[in-house]
């Protein structure tokens, strides 16, 4: 089969398109015709090796598809997940994060999700690692009647959380993102304002956009200064969850930050989704997601659609910022 394959770490160029023998599935496990594999920031930073996990080599990126059933293993019934069958397969749910990057790829069993005959393979994909983690962000730190700010809100973890958040309650949606398309866009989902967070003011917005007092919630995956600078916005009693760090390299928490926090009752809580998981809660969650965006209740936005063996040119693309919606390569 066909197959991304990442041999040394480095730009999108050390990604190689070749052959490699199909995976063939083992007890416990299906193998799934790829259809849809979604890029992630992650694997971007993954392929430089700048990722908590470091892939041992040679790899095949990728840790989510959508396609169909190809075959079973032995052990597996055929009378409850038949040959042909639509399915996502979130790999990264089972704690595998490669071989989505490919024509076929092979995932427990318990980790696979039917989807419903109207919603797209693309669709699906948009939904996994995204759409999930903003799903468990809305549970973890509950936005019903509090003000909140969401960064990097034009990605695909922040455009379901400015969804997700208006449909939970929240009384005021702040959306910052780097340019007015990609805050428009925001505002089309549901944000109440938009501030572009690359004027070194932005917070001077974010505090006029909330009648001068600051967010109860700030939802953070950016890093760096805009960490720093939400945080010293922080409305007392406030919450900062932290569940990227797209700059982490540029972050550090200080006293003066520390006696903030005490002085004013906030607090920073960090989030990852996978401890989250169990195939029972995947299962329920990602179904719901399905289901809702299936009847126009989520929308979900496809940002490009790139052949498999141009798997460098998404990862430019993500890395240069001007991306909106999901990723997808299509084998
Ligand atoms: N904790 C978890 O379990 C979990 C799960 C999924 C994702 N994540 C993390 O959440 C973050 C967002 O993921 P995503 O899938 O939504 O990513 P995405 O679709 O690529 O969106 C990320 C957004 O971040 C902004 N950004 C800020 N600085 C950037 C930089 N230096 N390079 C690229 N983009 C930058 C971009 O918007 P602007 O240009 O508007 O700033 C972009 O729209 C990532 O850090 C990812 O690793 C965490």
């Amino acid at each position: 089969m066909k197959a991304i394959q990442l041999r040394r770490f480095g730009n999108p160029d050390v990604l190689d398109y070749i052959d490699v023998p199909t995976p063939v599935p083992g007890p416990g496990e299906v193998l799934v015709q790829v259809h849809a594999a979604g890029v992630n920031f992650a694997d971007t930073l993954m392929r430089q090796d700048r990722y908590a996990i470091t892939p041992p080599l040679s790899a095949i990126l990728g840790s989510e598809v959508a396609g169909t059933i190809a075959a079973l293993g032995v052990d597996v019934d055929a009378n409850t997940i038949a040959i042909g069958t639509r399915v996502a397969a979130p790999l990264f749910a089972a704690n595998i994060s490669l071989g989505g990057y490919a024509e076929f790829v092979v995932v427990p069993v318990d980790y696979i999700v039917p989807l419903p005959d109207n919603l797209s393979f693309d669709q699906a994909t948009a939904l996994m690692v995204q759409g999930l983690t903003a799903a468990y962000l809305i549970k973890q730190v509950p936005p019903a009647g509090k003000t909140v700010l969401a960064t990097g809100a034009a990605g695909g973890v922040g455009s379901f959380l400015v969804q997700l958040a208006r449909q939970a309650g929240a009384r005021h949606i702040v959306a910052a993102a780097s340019s007015e398309q990609k805050l428009a866009f925001t505002r089309s989902l549901g944000a109440d304002v938009g501030i572009d967070y690359t004027d070194p003011h932005w917070t001077v917005s974010l505090n006029a956009a909330l009648g001068g007092a600051g967010p109860d919630i700030i939802y953070e995956s950016v890093g760096g200064t805009i960490t720093m600078d939400g945080l010293a916005a922080l409305a007392p009693l406030g919450q900062m969850v932290i569940y990227g760090a797209l700059n982490i390299q540029q972050f550090a928490l200080g006293v003066p930050d520390l006696l903030g926090l005490i002085f004013k009752n906030q607090s920073i809580t960090g989030f990852a989704l996978v401890p989250l998981l169990t195939p029972g809660s995947l299962k329920r969650e990602l179904g719901a997601l399905f289901d809702d965006a299936a009847q126009g209740l989520l929308t979900v936005t496809i940002g490009g659609v790139y052949p498999l063996a141009d798997a460098a040119d998404a990862h430019r693309a993500l890395e240069a910022r001007n991306t909106i919606g999901k990723l997808i390569l299509v084998p």
